[in-house]
C-alpha cells in the first residue's frame, strides 16, 4: 500500500511510552563521558565489568528485595514467558533416568508419556525486566561458583532498570544505574569504607556539586527484630497521629516509616526510639570502625539515624549521596551491606556491599551545575567545490578521521559562502577550503571559524597544524 493510499486517521505518531526517553546527541556526549569515567575510577579500585541480563526469574527480585518492598509489590514490570513445549519435550526424551522407562513403547505410547509428563509442568514462567542489578550479580556470583576464586570479588555494572514508578523530574519508568558490588571475604569496616570512598572519588572526578554523604547503620539479624519490635509498639502508640502509608507500614515494615516526608509526621517520627542506641556490641563496634575509616580516608559524612533504605536485603552499613539541583528526586547514590543475601538465593555464606548510582539523577545534576557542557560540534568542515576538489576532499576526510578528528564531508557540491554558514550551524572549528586552485597548487586553505584567520598548508602541514590545535 502506498503511502497516500493510508488514510489519515489511519496514521499513528508512535510516541515514546511514559516514563521512557530518547536519549540524544549532544547529550549521550555526557553519558559517554560519565560512564567512562566510572570505568576509569572503578578500575583504578580493582574492579571488573559484568554484563547482566535484562530480564530474570520474577521469583529472584521478589526473595531479594522482600515482598513488603515497594519495589516489588507494585513496580515490578512482570509477565509469564511461555515455556517453549518442543524443548521441554526433548528435554524430557533425553532425561537418561527417563529413557529406561520408555523400553518397550512403540512410538505413540512414548509420545502420549511425554505429553502426559508434559502437562505436569507449569505452561510458563513469571519473567521481571530487572528494577535493579543486586540480585541479579549475587544470582551471577552464585551461578559460576565465585567463591571458588580469590576473595573478595569486585564487580561493577551499567545498564537500565525498570520500575513502574509515577515519572517526574529525575524519576523514569526506565533509569539508568552505575552500580558496584563486593561480595565474598570478610565484613571489615574497611571494606565499606573503600567503596565509599569509590563513589566520592568518582564523583570528585566528574566534578558533581552539592554532594551529601549520609550513612548509618540498621543492625543484623540479632538486634535489628528487637529494635523493630520496639519501635512497632512506639508506633501503634501514636497511631492515630499517622498517615494511611505509615500505618499501613507499622504492621508490614515500620522501619520505613522514618523514610516519610510527611509534613505533620515529623515531629512524632523525631521522638521515636533510635536504632544507634538499640545495635548490639558487634554492629555498635563495626559501625564506629566504618566512621573512623571514612575519616582516615578524608571522607565527609554525616550520620543520619533516619536513613533505612527501602529494600530488604540490607544489614548494618547504609549510605545514600544526595547532589544539588535534583528537587524531590535527590539521591544520586544509595547502598549498603547484605550479608545473608547470597545464602538467601541459595549460595554459601557470603558477605556483600555495594551501591546504585541514578545515572539520569547524575547527569540532570551535572547539567544544572553547568559542569555538562556537551563536546562540542565537529573539528574540520571541509568545503569542496568542482569535481577535482570532490576527490581531494573525500581523501582529505579519510586521513583527518583516521588522526581522529571528527570531519564533516558535505555529500553534494555546495557554494563557498552556503557551506561556511552550514559549518558554522554544526559548530565545527574550523572549515578546510578546497577549489580548483588548492588542488591545482597542493596548498589547502584553512579557516579558524571563531577568528575567521586564514592559513595555507600542505596536507602534512595540515594535519601537524591540527594536532597541535587539539
Ligand atoms: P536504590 O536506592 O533503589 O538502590 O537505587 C539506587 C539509585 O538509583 C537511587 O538513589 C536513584 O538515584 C536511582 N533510581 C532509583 N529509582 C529510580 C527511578 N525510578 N528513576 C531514576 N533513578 C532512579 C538499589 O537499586 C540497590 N540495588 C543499590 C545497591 C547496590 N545496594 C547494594 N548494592
Amino acid at each position: 500500500m502506498s503511502e497516500g493510499a493510508v488514510k489519515k486517521e489511519e496514521r499513528r505518531r508512535f510516541q515514546a511510552i511514559k516514563g521512557t526517553r530518547d536519549l540524544l546527541p549532544p547529550e549521550t556526549a555526557l553519558w559517554n563521558r560519565v560512564e567512562q569515567t566510572a570505568h576509569e575510577v572503578f578500575g583504578t579500585f580493582g574492579y571488573g565489568e559484568i554484563r547482566l541480563p535484562i530480564f530474570e526469574p520474577t521469583d529472584l527480585f521478589a526473595r531479594s528485595i522482600g515482598l513488603d518492598t515497594d519495589v516489588v509489590s507494585k513496580e515490578m514490570y512482570s509477565f509469564p514467558d511461555p515455556l517453549d513445549r518442543y524443548e521441554r519435550a526433548a528435554q524430557i526424551l533425553s532425561t537418561p533416568s527417563k529413557i529406561a522407562g520408555y523400553f518397550g513403547m512403540d512410538q505413540q505410547q512414548r509420545a502420549n508419556a511425554v505429553q502426559k509428563e508434559l502437562e505436569t509442568l507449569p505452561a510458563a514462567e513469571w519473567v521481571t525486566l530487572r528494577p535493579e542489578a543486586t540480585a541479579s550479580v549475587c544470582r551471577a556470583y552464585i551461578e559460576h561458583n565465585m567463591q571458588q576464586g580469590p576473595q573478595p570479588v569486585k564487580l561493577y555494572y551499567i545498564g537500565p532498570m525498570f520500575r513502574r514508578e509515577r515519572p517526574q523530574k529525575g524519576r523514569y519508568r526506565q533509569f539508568y544505574q552505575i552500580g558496584a558490588e563486593i561480595l565474598g571475604g570478610t565484613d571489615a569496616p574497611a571494606i565499606d569504607a573503600e567503596v565509599i570512598e569509590m563513589v566520592m572519588t568518582f564523583f570528585e572526578r566528574l566534578e558533581l556539586q552539592g554532594v551529601q554523604l549520609d550513612v548509618n547503620s540498621i543492625g543484623c539479624r540479632e538486634c535489628r527484630p528487637k529494635y523493630v519490635e520496639k519501635l512497632r509498639a512506639e508506633l501503634v502508640k501514636v497511631k492515630d497521629k499517622l498517615g494511611a502509608d505509615s500505618q499501613r507500614r507499622i504492621e508490614t515494615n515500620p522501619l520505613r516509616v522514618l523514610d516519610s516526608k510527611l509534613e505533620h509526621e515529623q515531629p512524632i517520627i523525631e521522638k521515636l526510639p533510635r536504632i544507634a542506641d538499640h545495635l548490639c556490641e558487634d554492629c555498635k563496634a563495626h559501625y564506629a570502625a566504618v566512621k573512623k575509616e571514612l575519616q582516615l580516608r578524608g571522607v565527609e559524612y554525616q550520620e543520619n539515624w533516619r536513613l533505612v533504605r527501602g529494600l530488604d536485603y540490607y544489614m548494618r552499613t547504609t549510605f545514600e549521596i544526595t547532589a544539588k539541583g535534583l528537587g524531590s528526586q535527590n539521591a544520586v547514590c544509595g547502598g549498603g551491606r547484605y550479608d545473608g543475601l547470597v545464602e538467601l538465593l541459595g549460595g554459601p555464606p557470603t558477605k556483600g556491599i555495594g551501591f546504585a548510582i541514578g545515572e539520569d539523577r547524575l547527569i540532570l545534576s551535572l547539567q544544572e551545575s553547568g559542569k555538562g557542557a556537551a563536546a562540542q560540534g565537529r573539528d574540520v568542515y571541509i568545503a569542496w567545490m568542482g569535481e577535482n576538489a570532490r576527490a581531494t576532499a573525500v581523501r582529505a576526510a579519510k586521513s583527518l578521521r583516521n588522526a581522529g578528528f571528527s570531519v564533516e564531508l558535505p555529500p553534494v557540491e555546495q557554494k563557498f559562502g552556503k557551506a561556511l554558514g552550514q559549518a558554522d550551524k554544526l559548530g565545527a572549528r574550523f572549515a578546510l577550503i578546497l577549489g580548483d586552485n588548492e588542488v591545482a597548487s597542493g596548498e589547502w586553505t584553512l579557516k579558524t571559524l571563531a577568528t575567521g584567520e586564514q592559513g595555507k598548508f600542505t596536507e602534512m602541514k595540515l594535519l601537524e597544524f591540527l594536532q597541535t590545535e587539539k
